[in-house]
């Protein structure tokens, strides 16, 4: 270690280490950037989906490594060109010739120098062409040994030990694992769907929902409600139902071939349910521009529900009829 170190603290080698780090500077320049353009993607993280934002994460950490990477090999070629002038330096104190180490790329191959090839070269020879014998590399031969290792793993995981599951048995297990999850859910009435949304008009909830409306939904519908390519959600007129259920359902769904795209993907069920509840605090409001009215008009919560609560093919028959208009 004293070896290593005491080169990097004499003065030549400082101006050495000077000299390496300035011709660097742009490659520290460029790593630099790389760093802050990963810092703003992360300021307009409001409100994008879970996916955004694990492949915004992924690709922070992508930079972050591949920045420490950079850095390491810097130091180590930087450490190996001290290391290197130092036994340089030795050799010719000592008046020996300086035989320069082997460099990874060499160990690596093990080249065989063009000099020496007659070594490799085999006994037969046809038309005047005669073959070379030619080693395998040693990081190929490595790589070859590994898979071997690993299909013996393999065989003796998945199919004698059964250590593992298969990929059918995988699937499976996630299947049940996740049904008792939506049992336990569905049991303690966390989960939200367009069966159990209710209105609820706490401001907070109402103010998320706004958040949501302004986020998403403004371009199509206005910013008060009042519909421009998507219809007026503030009158009593619906194409799809009024009541807070077939609003979340219509939110949650969409009606992908009109041009409403289904939110399911990227709301989460309290997000959606939030949205439906401002918009269905927003009927009775009136807006700056309101759209003609559309659909049918919904007299008042109940009568509407009652159709919900029969079955789901209804609501679906109704939404159907009264689109083709
Ligand atoms: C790309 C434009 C567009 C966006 C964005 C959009 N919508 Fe729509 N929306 C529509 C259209 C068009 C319809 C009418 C579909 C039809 O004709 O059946 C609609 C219908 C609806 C309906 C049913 C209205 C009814 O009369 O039954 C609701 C509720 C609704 N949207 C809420 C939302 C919410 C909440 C958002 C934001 C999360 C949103 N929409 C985003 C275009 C859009």
């Amino acid at each position: 270690m004293n070896q290593i170190l005491r080169p990097l603290f004499n003065k030549r080698n400082y101006s050495i280490m000077k000299n390496y780090i300035n011709n660097k500077k742009y490659i520290l320049l460029l790593m630099g950037f790389l760093g802050t353009s990963g810092v703003f993607a992360q300021g307009s993280g409001e409100g994008i989906s879970n996916d955004a934002a694990m492949y915004i994460i992924l690709g922070l950490v992508f930079l972050v490594a591949l920045i420490v990477l950079g850095t390491a090999g810097i130091l180590l070629s930087l450490l190996n060109t001290l290391t290197q002038r130092d036994a340089e330096k030795k050799a010719k104190e000592k008046g020996v010739e300086y035989v320069p180490e082997p460099s990874v790329w060499d160990k690596l191959n093990k080249f065989i120098p063009v000099e020496d090839e007659e070594s490799l070269l085999t006994d037969h020879e046809y038309d005047g062409i005669r073959e070379l014998d030619n080693h395998l590399p040693p990081w190929w031969l490595a790589l070859f040994y590994i898979t071997i290792v690993f299909g013996a793993i393999y065989i003796f995981g998945y199919h004698v030990g059964n250590w593992w599951p298969l990929q059918a048995q995988e699937y499976d297990n996630q299947m049940t694992a996740a049904a008792e999850l939506k049992a336990q859910q569905v049991a303690s009435g966390d989960v939200i769907d367009e069966n159990s949304v209710t209105y609820n008009e706490d401001a907070t909830f109402l103010g998320q929902g706004k958040r949501i409306y302004d986020m998403n939904c403004v371009a199509c519908h206005s910013n008060d409600g009042g519909g421009s390519v998507g219809p007026n959600l503030t009158d009593n007129y619906w194409l799809h139902g009024g009541s807070i259920k077939e609003i979340f359902s219509s939110i949650k769904y969409g009606i992908p071939d009109k041009g409403m795209i289904s939110w399911e993907s990227s709301l989460s069920p309290e997000q959606l349910s939030q949205v439906s509840s401002y918009v269905y605090s927003l009927i009775g409001t009136t807006p700056a521009n309101p759209k003609e009215a559309q659909g049918e008009l919904v007299q008042a919560e109940g009568s509407v529900e009652a159709v919900v609560v029969e079955s789901d093919s209804t609501v679906q028959e109704v939404a159907d009829t009264t689109a083709v208009e």
